[in-house]
């Protein structure tokens, strides 16, 4: 008998970009996951099922060996650190950019050249530090979940560390980049205990989605 494969992805845009990469590699959700309440999903592909999970909680899913692979933003993937985790694919689906941003009049390069200690908000609070860390800036930082753009325009923070594809969303909300981080995009991610003991499922299935992820 094969051994069933758990494949973690979460809600939203990932699986929006991530589905067409699954059918290229043939697996198709036997019902469609945007539309339904429930959390397991068999596919067409007898013994490959789908999970569907917060997006900040697939590697850790993956990690524990819950789900054997897994679809994560490299930006969720940096604050989990990354232990026990194989990244054999990068889908380059999911693609935006870790920025610092600011309100327009904010003068940040003056404000660091005097050493403020600037507030920062972001919910990438390890990438976040690092960065300021790296770069001799002194921060206090504020975690929230979401919206970080709304904390410089209430008086919350001075800056955000956040992500950016459009701009729109900094545009509609009069801020701008101020120091570029990092670019993301998400990754297949695999436990690699499962690797070893499902190698025969896994590893052409690997080898499909970084096809289809080449396109
Ligand atoms: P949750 O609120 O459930 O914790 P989330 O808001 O982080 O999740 P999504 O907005 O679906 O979830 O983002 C999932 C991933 O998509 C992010 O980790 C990131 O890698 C990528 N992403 C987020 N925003 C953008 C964007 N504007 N453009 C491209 N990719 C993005
Ligand atoms: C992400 C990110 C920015 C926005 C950037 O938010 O946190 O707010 O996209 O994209 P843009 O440059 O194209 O405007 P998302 O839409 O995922 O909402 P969230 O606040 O719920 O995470």
């Amino acid at each position: 008998m094969t051994a069933m494969v758990t494949l973690a992805l979460s809600k939203g845009r990932i699986l929006d970009e991530t589905l067409p990469l699954l059918a290229a590699a043939g697996i198709a959700p036997a019902e469609d996951p945007q539309s339904s309440r429930k959390l397991i999903f068999a596919t067409l592909q007898p013994g490959v099922r789908l999970i569907l999970v917060r997006a900040s909680d697939v590697p850790t899913y993956v990690q524990y060996g819950a789900a054997d692979l897994g679809v994560a933003g490299s930006d969720l993937l940096a604050e989990h650190g990354g232990l026990g985790l194989y990244q054999p694919v990068d889908l380059g689906i999911g693609r935006c950019r870790m920025v610092v941003a600011a309100p327009e009049g904010f003068d940040y390069p003056a404000a660091v050249r005097q050493g403020a200690r600037l507030r920062v908000a972001t919910k990438y609070i390890g990438t976040a530090r690092e960065h300021f860390a790296a770069k001799g800036v002194h921060v206090d930082l504020i975690r929230l979940y979401g919206s970080m753009e709304l904390a410089p325009l209430v008086g919350l923070a001075d800056a955000i560390v956040d992500l950016v594809d459009t701009g729109n969303t900094l545009k509609a909300n009069r801020l701008v980049t101020v120091e570029d981080i990092a670019p993301v995009s998400s990754r297949l991610i695999v436990n690699p205990a499962s690797l070893k003991l499902k190698r025969a499922v896994l590893a052409p299935l690997i080898d499909a989605l970084r096809a289809a992820a080449r396109g």
